[in-house]
């Protein structure tokens, strides 16, 4: 039997369900993975509200990505993939014990590295990752800001500037400046005046923003780069409980974006969609999201990139995993584990 998460419908965490079905065989093409880690996105935060941007329809089981083991292979599937650690961005489906994936949508987990910490990097590290060298291409020297540099993407996004060369601002809630200045951050208080504050570590501005906040501040976010500057846009979080359908408030700033980016004064403005090319390119986009994962993996292997474990939970308990990664008072990302794959 496997055990899973179901969201039933628009409800408070409490509301998820916990159900069991037998094991499914895998078909041609496909692997079955037996969960060892899987986390809490805020993806999940506006699924729950029905809020996501390509909102599934209820019920159905969230989880966006997945670490775990193969058990099973379908036909055509190479059988030397049993036994072996592999990571997959699934979206949804990812709160279960076992789960269904296409062969060809995985990527392996170096030896070393444990599920909970690869876990860690499936959706943040590929998003930092693309965000980082696809969009911004940011380079040694450079200096970006990074918007809630404490959640699961942000804190995965200052490591890997830091790694670039770059000199990291991170805005963060006031609890989390410590930390941020122990990892040789600048921290600013989002809640405060963000131009004011950026401005009075770096007069010039800054050559990279990234914003997944959104709303009138986006236009801050703008306005502090420097001539050469990208903005990376990628989400929108300041309107998470606002009403209606999750896809206005996108399209709104996907509508800013392409505007400044048109305008001549020599900076950048992009959004950042992590599924961008899948289904009209998928080979490509496997190719891109193997190469950007395996390097993110690469540098937690050779001990670069240390993994930012807020809190891990078995994954019956998902209902406390969810409230706890709702309650914004988190350093990096909640997991769930699936049986015998917790970090002590
Ligand atoms: N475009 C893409 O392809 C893509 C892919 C992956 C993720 N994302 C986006 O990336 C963002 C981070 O995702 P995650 O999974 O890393 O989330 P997370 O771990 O839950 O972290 C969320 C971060 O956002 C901050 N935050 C939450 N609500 C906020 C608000 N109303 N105003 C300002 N800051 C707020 C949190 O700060 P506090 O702790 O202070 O609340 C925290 O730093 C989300 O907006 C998500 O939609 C986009």
């Amino acid at each position: 039997m496997l055990i899973e998460i179901v969201l039933p419908g628009v409800v408070e965490p409490d509301g998820l369900q916990v159900a069991r079905r037998p094991l499914p065989t895998p078909a041609a093409g496909q692997a079955l993975i037996r969960m060892e880690a899987t986390g809490v996105s805020f993806a999940e935060q506006q699924m729950r509200r029905g809020r996501y941007y390509d909102q599934p329809a209820y019920p159905f089981v969230p989880g966006y990505d997945l670490v775990g083991t193969v058990t099973e292979v379908g036909p055509g599937v190479d059988a030397g993939l049993r036994g072996r650690r592999v990571a997959a961005l699934t979206k949804i489906g990812g709160w279960s014990s076992h789960l269904l994936v296409e062969a060809a949508d995985l990527v392996e987990v170096p030896a070393g590295v444990s599920a909970v910490d690869a876990e860690t990097v499936v959706v943040n590290g590929i998003t930092a990752w693309q965000m980082l060298h696809r969009k911004a291409r940011v380079r040694a020297g450079q200096t970006v800001l990074v918007h809630g540099a404490n959640g699961g993407v942000g804190s995965t996004l200052v490591q890997l500037a830091q790694l670039a060369g770059a000199t990291v601002i991170g805005s963060a809630s006031a609890r989390h400046h410590d930390a941020l200045r122990a990892a040789g951050v600048t921290p600013i208080d989002y809640r405060g005046d963000i131009g004011a504050q950026v401005r009075a570590i770096a007069p010039d501005g800054v050559d990279a923003v990234f914003d997944h906040i959104g709303g009138p501040g986006l236009m801050t976010s703008w306005q502090l780069l420097r001539r050469g500057g990208t903005l990376v846009s990628y989400g929108s979080a300041s309107t998470l409980d606002d009403a209606g359908s999750g896809q206005g408030p996108i399209l709104k700033l996907v509508g800013r974006l392409m505007l400044w980016n048109t305008l001549p004064n020599g900076r950048h403005a992009y959004f950042y969609n992590l599924w961008a090319g899948r289904t009209i390119t998928k080979a490509k986009f496997r190719r891109r999201l193997r190469a950007d994962l395996g390097a993110v993996l690469a540098e937690m292997a050779a001990g670069r990139l240390t993994a930012q474990v807020a809190a891990e939970l078995p994954l019956a308990r998902a209902a406390e995993a969810m409230r706890l990664a709702e309650s914004r008072t988190v350093a990096g990302k909640v997991i769930l584990t699936g049986e015998s794959s917790t970090n002590e």
